[in-house]
């Protein structure tokens, strides 16, 4: 084992000058392809950092920095890389997804992505929840390597308050790339990579990646960008409730409080996640035949779980929720809405 480890470590196209060149040659794809190989199966046994892959490597890979083998070789994609090119220099940002708030529910490529960032990117809304502030910054205590920087970001305030909805988020989204695009420009160095955190999964209701997208077309910042996928708070509301999204053969949908509120759940509804739900859209459809999964801070200490009719919770879940988020001054919440009557 001890052999294999120093064999493989002699590929990396690291210290002393001069051995880079094998792997120059055939490419840090392949010397990437060969580490994880060996290196995955003892860091899951160890979990023991020396034994992970060696990060430069994923960060060239990443970068498309692919050595004098991308002249005939092509990425292992058979595209032309996430950077589009070998271009020197090239920042890498990773999009990490935290999970919703059990720090046990980071992934191992997600642990792995912090051991690669050299600074950290944290965007906080003006009146962060401090705890939620507290659980990224312990993440990146324990996950991220020696040396690494954290900068915050104050993200701007958006007008919620405005009537024209689409219009006020379009205007917080530019102000929100010209945050990120200032501090990529300013706080990434060249060659380097930057981490964001995002909460619960970035596919998810999270604009992070649209933000990235913006920057990118803007032209004036170069960088490649890599998503590491998290547990959504959707995915902990299923599990806690040991239910299924999905019912055989049938699908999901994926709302907002303000679109339940706007639509209703008659009959005939599919069944729905309904999140980002300000004001309990629940209390207000009519609940016959409609049952409820609720979940408040799910993976954390506080979690609240109700579960059942809504024509007999809603009142129940209203009351708890108001008394929550006087208690700890904020609450994030979920469900599921499926008609038991269809
Ligand atoms: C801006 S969205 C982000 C969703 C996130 N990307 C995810 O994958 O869960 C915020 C909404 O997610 C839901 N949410 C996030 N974390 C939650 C948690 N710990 N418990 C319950 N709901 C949560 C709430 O509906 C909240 O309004």
């Amino acid at each position: 084992m001890g052999q294999a480890h120093r064999k493989s470590r002699e590929l990396e196209p690291v210290e002393p000058p001069g051995t880079g060149v094998p792997a120059d040659l055939i490419g840090p794809h392949t010397v990437e392809a060969i580490a994880r190989a060996v290196y995955d199966a003892m860091y899951d046994e160890y979990k023991e950092p020396l034994c992970a892959a060696p990060a430069l490597s994923s960060r060239m890979v990443e970068a498309g920095l692919l050595g004098r083998s991308a002249a005939t070789v092509p990425p292992p994609d058979g595209g032309a890389g996430p950077a589009g090119g070998t271009i020197a220099g090239m920042r890498t940002l990773l999009v990490i997804g935290i999970g919703a708030g059990d720090p046990d529910h980071l992934t191992l490529e997600a642990v792995k992505a912090f051991g690669r960032a050299d600074v950290f990117l944290l965007l906080d809304k003006p009146a962060e929840r401090q705890d939620l502030m507290r659980l990224r910054r312990d993440m990146i205590a324990e996950h991220g390597r020696p040396g690494h920087r954290v900068v915050e970001l104050v993200d701007p305030a958006r007008d919620r308050g405005a009537a024209a909805y689409a219009e006020a988020v379009e205007e917080w989204r530019e102000r929100r790339a010209d945050l990120v695009e200032r501090a990529v420009a300013e706080q990434v160095p060249d060659g380097g990579t930057g981490a964001l955190l995002v909460w619960g999964d970035p596919a998810l209701y999270d604009s992070v990646t649209a933000v990235l997208d913006r920057v990118l077309a803007r032209g004036r910042t170069e960088f490649g960008y890599t998503v590491v996928p998290g547990i959504s708070s959707v995915s902990v509301l299923a599990a806690r409730h040991r239910t299924t999204l999905t019912r055989t053969a049938r699908p999901v949908r994926i709302t907002t409080g303000r679109r339940l509120a706007a639509e209703g759940f008659g009959p005939g509804s599919e069944d729905a996640v309904v999140m980002l739900d300000g004001q309990g859209a629940f209390a207000e459809i009519d609940p016959a035949g409609v049952h409820i999964h609720y979940g408040a801070y799910l993976g954390t200490g506080d979690e609240i779980l109700v579960s059942g009719p809504l024509a007999e919770l809603a009142d129940e879940i209203a009351e708890l929720r108001r008394e929550a988020r006087e208690r700890k001054g904020w609450i994030m919440d979920s469900y599921l809405l499926r008609r038991t009557d269809d």
